[in-house]
């Protein structure tokens, strides 16, 4: 059995969970729910990434102890994950002492092997921010902006860790397998980046300016830089979990756009390369979710609570407006209008109706239990035809990560037993005995279509999925495909269906809106 290392970025402690951290755990927890269904063994690692500068100016805002303050955002982000069905095999925080200890072990390590150096490191430091400002935040006139207060020059003792002598290695590695990156077009954004030389890169801060961090274990005095030992989460987090170094396994790692480079495109890959480990196994890179095409930003107001969605639209509508609208790779725009329609069209009216059509009549006229089909007719041949076309394609497209295109080609098998429904209108072909034959196969095979279709769609929707298998009398819940995947299932004749009832109810607006 093929085993997948699946991670997600660890949030930043600093402030409740938004859209974008909610898309990303969403998509993550679909993929290792796919690859558990297509067989795999997987290990689904999240978490928290608690330390750092953000996170202690947070903290004095709230006035609250640092691990006070993280402990109640950790509280916000584990009742969403648990709101959405989001369910990783291994929450990680950084503040855990199985972290904290194979960092220390790393660090020391580096140390040891030289990869990790003393030296200084001259900045403009702003004081009112606390921290160093870099070119980019100068403006054009050469003067630093209002927000920053008074900036100075300042040198401070640090540690580096040598990052400069991997640049060559770095830039073939990604030149010969852009394949590591997905989708291929940040591979270049990235190749990019590594023609300007590499500075080595500072790891450590004095604590007199920074106390939440972990300490350097060779000098009391500084604590570790934050994406240091952030980006280590994904070795604490490998095999056991235990935060041993012989565990790490090459991760698939889900990834923001803004934390390609250079955290996990650069940092990263040297930081594996000096330790001796291998290579992670891909950096799967989705972009930016926008409101009315604007940065989500608390200080403008424009923000999208996840867990306010969920509540009125329900977990898995939220799931599936997520995956189905953004482009795996690419930005997407929130509408809240588009959630809320595809919610009452694809949803409800699309995959709620024909299970509660299917359940009624097999109800009405076969006293609940699935018809068998003796002997598939033409109709029957080409609907199956259709609905198995339909799931190779799915399946192609959900491993190719193209997610929402995936969600287009399954629906297209709802939509045809839909149309089978729509087409051989089994209300007259019950009032005609001879018609029984015909009146057994559409049920029989539209309620196989929804069979194939929920097991699938469950890694998207996997409430509603459980519900409508409950409903269509499944045994058990759903688990990986067998060998014989895609094809027709016969052993649903003469199961009893469970209690028909609606997949996605009317939301209380669309009931307002009916009178
Ligand atoms: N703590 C670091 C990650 C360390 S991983 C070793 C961090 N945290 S974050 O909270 O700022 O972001 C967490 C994830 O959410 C990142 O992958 C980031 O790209 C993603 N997103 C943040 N805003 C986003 C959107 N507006 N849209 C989609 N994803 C976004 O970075």
């Amino acid at each position: 059995m093929s085993r997948l290392f699946l991670t997600t970025a660890i949030d930043y402690a600093n402030a409740k969970p938004h859209l974008g951290h909610a898309y990303e755990k969403v998509l993550t927890d679909t993929l290792a729910r796919f690859a558990r269904r297509t067989g795999q063994e997987v290990r689904f690692l999240s978490g928290l990434d608690e330390h750092g500068q953000k996170v202690q100016q947070s903290a004095g805002k709230a006035g609250k102890s640092p691990q006070e303050f993280v402990d109640g955002i950790c509280t916000q982000f584990s009742d969403l994950w648990k709101t959405l069905k989001v369910e990783p095999d291994d929450f990680l925080r950084t503040t855990q002492a199985r972290h904290k200890k194979l960092v220390g072990e790393v660090l020391e390590k580096l140390h040891r092997q030289g990869d990790i150096v003393k030296g200084t490191f001259k900045g403009f430091y702003s004081v009112r921010a606390e921290q160093f400002l870099t070119e980019k935040e100068r403006q054009s006139d050469g003067s630093w902006p209002e927000i920053f207060g008074e900036v100075v020059e300042l040198t401070e003792e640090n540690y580096f860790f040598k990052l400069s002598k991997h640049q060559e290695w770095l830039r073939e590695l990604i030149q010969k397998q852009p394949s590591l990156i997905f989708p291929e077009f940040r591979a270049k954004e990235l190749l990019g980046a590594l023609e300007k030389p590499l500075p080595d890169l500072c790891i450590s801060r004095p604590k007199s300016r920074l106390a939440w961090g972990i300490p350097l274990p060779f000098d009391e005095n500084q604590v570790t830089y934050v994406w240091f030992d952030a980006l280590l989460n994904y070795v604490t987090g490998a095999g056991s979990g235990e935060g041993k170094l012989s565990d790490w396994e090459p991760a698939v790692h889900v990834i923001g756009k803004d934390i390609l480079v250079p955290a996990h495109g650069i940092y990263w890959p040297c930081m594996l390369k000096a330790l001796g480990l291998p290579m992670f196994a891909k950096l799967l890179v989705h972009g930016f979710w926008t409101r009315r095409s604007e940065k989500l930003s608390k200080s403008t107001g424009n923000v999208v609570d996840p867990e306010e969605l969920a509540a009125k639209y329900g977990a898995d509508a939220f799931r599936y407006y997520v995956l189905r609208e953004m482009a795996l790779g690419h930005d997407a725009d929130f509408d809240e209008e588009a959630l809320a329609a595809r919610r009452k069209g694809e949803l409800a009216h699309e995959l709620g109706n024909l299970l509660q059509r299917t359940g009624s009549m097999i109800g009405r006229y076969r006293e609940g239990k699935i018809p068998g089909v003796s002997q598939p007719d033409p109709v029957s041949e080409a609907f199956r035809d259709t609905v198995l076309h339909a799931l190779r394609k799915w399946d192609e497209l959900m491993k190719s990560y193209q997610i929402h295109l995936a969600l287009g080609e399954l629906w297209k098998a709802v939509q045809a037993a839909n149309q089978l429904i729509e087409a051989r209108a089994p209300w007259k072909l019950a009032k005609d005995p001879d018609k029984a034959g015909e009146l057994d196969a559409t049920l029989g095979d539209a309620a196989a279509a929804l069979e194939l279709v929920l097991l699938e769609v469950a890694c998207v929707i996997p409430q509603t999925a459980e519900a409508g298998l409950i409903q269509l009398g499944y045994p058990g819940r759903p688990g990986p495909r067998q060998r014989s995947w895609p094809s027709w299932p016969t052993e649903q004749a003469g199961r009893s269906l469970g209690a028909i009832t609606p997949l996605f109810p009317l939301l209380d607006e669309d009931k307002a809106a009916r009178g």
